[in-house]
């Protein structure tokens, strides 16, 4: 039997930058399903966002991200299945656990340089400003085989993309429209040279491929966008809300820097409960009934993965960072789960670690506030006051 949709509070209104848990419990509040003032529906008890992203006949990616108007294709993420398998066949070799293990030393030094960056400055840093924006840009640049030195030029150029792509926004402005298009000019400049006959990065190796039934340079231009959109705001976001954590408990830090098992599970807990992407697009191809509620065809939808991952039917302790090991829904469901959750999660636990080593005791300067509403949960400046390591401490 069908019933009436409720109605979702405004988001926007919710204390998404301060409370997050009292916004998610609103939410949660209304039912698993919700529809908004424009008609758009949101998917939010975990087993209607689990069975919606692993169906992607009906709740398709490629009408949700087709609104877009991308000159390219948006690969993989605005393609669906069948073209989409072909993409990830294509694209989970390079980013395996075995395959960006690879990465982990090079990572692990550039980590230690922006550590030592902060520690000069002491005793207070922005630790957004000077570690968890700039890491992940490096991190892309030198899986592309692209120079370090253009680490500030890309971070200028993904925040004019992350304007662009916003699905909800209205007309992006011509200043991001013309960053935009310099970040175009400066990946096709890069696609276009000459390689290095044994060339390892990602770029030659997608470029490689190419002569052999591979991507075309229109789809690896689109990859990059998209890793650009997915994989830099979302590593910074993880990666301010699992220092936020730490700054805040003793017991905690002591247990994250001595245990590598913990701090697996410290990491995966922070992922679910300050979950970095609050939510994702998709477009009904048919009428469907979800929870009771019917969906007409061409309905945009939201699949909400941070409140499915604070849903009490799923996971114990829903809105506290815990000891349990769980399949929590930060990275995705179904066909389109995260491609970088290796490299992501590489990236986590090289920063902690190395910052728990450097810098053992810290506390929150200033309380933070993340960003909202945003299409990325993330701390606009996070102020620690810090204790760098005694020098017998790192030896
Ligand atoms: C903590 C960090 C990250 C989080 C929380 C995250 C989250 C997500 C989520 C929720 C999706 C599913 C989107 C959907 O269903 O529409 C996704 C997809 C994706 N992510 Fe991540 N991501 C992270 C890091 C990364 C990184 C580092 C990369 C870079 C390689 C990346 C690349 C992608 C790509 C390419 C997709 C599209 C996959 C597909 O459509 O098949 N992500 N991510």
């Amino acid at each position: 039997m069908t019933h009436i949709c409720p109605a979702l509070p405004r988001l926007e209104q919710l204390p998404f930058n301060g409370d997050r848990t009292s916004a998610w419990l609103e939410v949660q509040q209304v039912g698993d399903v919700a529809v908004s003032e424009s008609g758009t529906y949101f998917l939010i008890g975990a087993d209607a966002v689990e069975s919606a992203a692993k169906n992607p006949a009906v709740f398709s990616s490629s009408d949700a991200f087709g609104l877009l108007a991308s000159p390219f294709p948006l690969v993989p993420i605005a393609i669906d299945p069948p073209e989409h398998t072909r993409f990830r066949h294509m694209l989970d070799k390079f980013f395996s656990p075995r395959s960006v293990a690879a990465h982990e030393t090079e990572l692990r030094t550039q980590v230690n340089e922006l550590i030592d960056g902060i520690l000069t400055k002491g005793p207070t840093c922005d630790a957004v400003s000077s570690l968890t924006v700039p890491f992940p840009s490096q991190v892309f640049l030198t899986l592309f085989g692209l120079p370090l030195a253009d680490r500030d030029r890309l971070i200028e150029w993904k925040n004019a993309i992350v304007k662009l792509a916003d699905v909800q926004a209205t007309e992006p402005s011509p200043d991001v429209v013309q960053t935009a298009t310099e970040l175009l000019g400066y990946l096709t400049d890069h696609i276009a040279k000459p390689r290095e006959a044994n060339a390892t990065d990602l770029l030659s190796q997608l470029l490689a491929d190419r002569d052999h039934d591979g991507m075309t340079d229109a789809e690896i231009l689109g990859l990059c966008f998209i890793f650009i959109l997915a994989g830099l705001d979302t590593v910074t976001a993880a990666l301010g809300f699992a220092l936020h954590a730490l700054a805040q408990d003793a017991v905690l830090r002591h247990s994250v820097r001595t245990d590598d098992a913990a701090a697996a599970v410290f990491l995966e807990e922070i992922l679910r409960v300050e979950c970095p992407v609050p939510s994702v697009p998709r477009r009904t191809t048919t009428d469907i009934e979800v929870d009771g509620v019917s969906i007409p065809a061409g309905s945009a939808c939201w699949l909400m993965m941070g409140a499915a991952n604070r849903d009490p039917r799923r996971f114990e302790s829903p809105n506290s960072v815990g000891d349990q090991r769980n399949n929590h829904f930060a990275f995705g469901r179904g066909p389109h789960r995260c491609l970088g959750s290796h490299l992501a999660r590489l990236e986590l636990r090289v920063v902690i670690q190395e910052w728990l080593r450097r810098v053992p005791e810290f506390s929150l300067a200033t309380p933070p506030e993340v960003l909202w509403p945003s299409a990325t949960m993330t701390f606009t400046a996070l102020e620690l006051n810090i204790s760098p390591a005694r020098h017998s401490d790192l030896v």
